[in-house]
């Protein structure tokens, strides 16, 4: 059977990834695909790289259009990342007649509307598995396996670098600072962490897990992204000894208004599975409405983790390249014509629980005065716990768990609280979910 022509732009270390699996697997994956996959040219600009690991067995270039204007090839897998010339490659690619594969959440959250409006137009597959959550299948499942359902809620752990960095934190009883440092050094968190640990990696992946699972089109503009670099060591541990988890949350629900879409360290109750994955690993927790909760797990990262994505997707793409387009399976789950414009909802408008740490002098009257500001804001207390001053520490930390109220509520609630003569320095707010219904 004639191969299907692979052009890879990108041999860092999922190209790399891909290379070694199509290799390793090139018997079964042929056997699944029904014609083998071949990789016939590489574009990287290191090209020393390029050719150690392909060790001259394809052409190599630092020409990446020369790839995907090549007419002897059917699929362009991207792995170049970025959205700039990214974003001009995948188009070319795609005016070029060429299927594309792609790991690039930030392209997709940020230019998927007109990258798939252009695919839809040329009658070609953009396949992206490997962009939310590395080697699991989480789009998959979400676009094929619970299509019965209405989804009500994804809830993920979609960043390996915040859970690593939160997993030490709470293990080794460190601050952010201390574990960022080890996690650089480990090679989990890039020089530049910012994408991962203020929480834009895990939002464009949330954007795109959002698009699929109520078809509604790319929004990561409206997204709202909140990281983990101010989290208090003292905050994981109070959590604890109430049975909480503290995660980097990417929450995306269906409501009555809108849906929300948003990012945030939040507390978990420890019996929650979720609240159980550990280190670097991902996990995803879909709610469908027939299915109930479901929940994938693995890793996020990684060269064959995520190269185990971007063949799965080379061998869709090789079994689908000859059906009629119509007959495909739609790029975002539900057909084009029928996205829905369900707006996104602001985060004033959000509804969940809080954690709220103050720090007050411990002396009477003032629990009253906050709770005060509670009852006359419509906030409801589910817990609270006091925390004695230590050694020649004059001030309490006080824990307050509320019940679900409007984020608009907390809001005001908070300024009139650090707004108390006998309170000092900010409230610290964690958002909280129950993740069980
Ligand atoms: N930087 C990501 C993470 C992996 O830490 O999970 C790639 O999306």
């Amino acid at each position: 059977m004639k191969p299907i022509h692979v052009g890879l732009l990108g041999i860092g270390t999922v190209g790399g990834g891909t290379w070694t699996v199509l290799k390793r697997n090139q018997e079964v994956i042929t056997r699944r695909a029904g014609r083998p996959i071949r990789i016939v040219k590489v574009a990287d600009r290191n090209l020393d790289l390029a050719r150690k690991v392909t060790q001259g067995e394809v052409a190599v270039t630092d020409d990446a259009f020369s790839i995907v204007r090549d007419p002897a090839i059917d699929i362009v897998v991207e792995l170049i990342g970025g959205t700039d010339v990214a974003r001009t490659l995948v188009l070319e690619a795609i005016a070029h007649g060429k299927h594309v594969v792609t790991a690039n959440k930030a392209l997709l959250a940020v230019h998927g509307n007109e990258i798939f409006a252009a695919a839809q137009q040329k009658g070609v597959m953009v396949a992206f598995e490997a962009a939310v959550a590395g080697g699991i299948p989480i789009i998959k499942a979400l676009r094929e396996g619970l299509t019965a359902n209405r989804i009500e809620w994804i809830a993920g752990i979609i960043n390996g670098t915040t859970n690593f960095i939160l997993t030490e934190m709470r293990e080794k009883g460190l601050e952010f600072g201390a574990v960022l440092q080890e996690a650089q050094r480990l090679g989990y968190a890039e020089a530049d962490p910012t994408f991962d640990v203020e929480g834009i990696d895990a939002a464009h992946k949330l954007t795109i897990m959002a698009a699929i699972a109520f078809g509604i089109p790319m929004q990561f503009d409206k997204a709202y992204t909140e990281g983990i670099s101010g989290l208090a060591g003292d905050d994981i541990r109070y959590a604890e000894e109430l049975g909480y988890r503290v995660k980097l949350l990417g929450i995306t629900k269906h409501t009555e208004k809108g849906v929300e879409l948003r990012v945030h360290p939040t507390l978990i109750p420890e019996k929650r599975l979720i609240a159980n994955v550990n280190g670097a690993m991902n996990a995803v927790l879909v709610k469908g409405d027939a299915v109930g909760a479901t929940l994938y797990y693995g890793a996020g990262a990684g060269a064959e983790p995520t190269a185990s994505a971007v063949v799965a997707d080379l061998v869709d793409v090789t079994r689908m390249h000859t059906a009629d387009p119509h007959h495909r399976v739609p790029h975002l789950a539900f057909q084009p014509d029928q996205l829905a414009d369900l707006p996104i909802l602001p985060m004033e408008e959000v509804r969940t629980a809080y954690y709220l740490r103050l720090r007050a002098k411990d002396q009477p009257g003032v629990l009253a005065e906050v709770t005060r500001i509670l009852a006359d804001l419509d906030i409801s207390i589910d817990a609270m716990m006091q925390k004695e001053p230590q050694d020649d520490e004059t001030e309490a930390n006080i824990i307050i768990l509320t019940h679900i109220t409007r984020e608009k509520n907390i809001n005001q609630a908070i300024a009139r609280i650090e707004a108390l003569p006998t309170l000092s320095g900010k409230v610290t707010r964690i958002r909280m979910e129950e993740l069980g219904k």
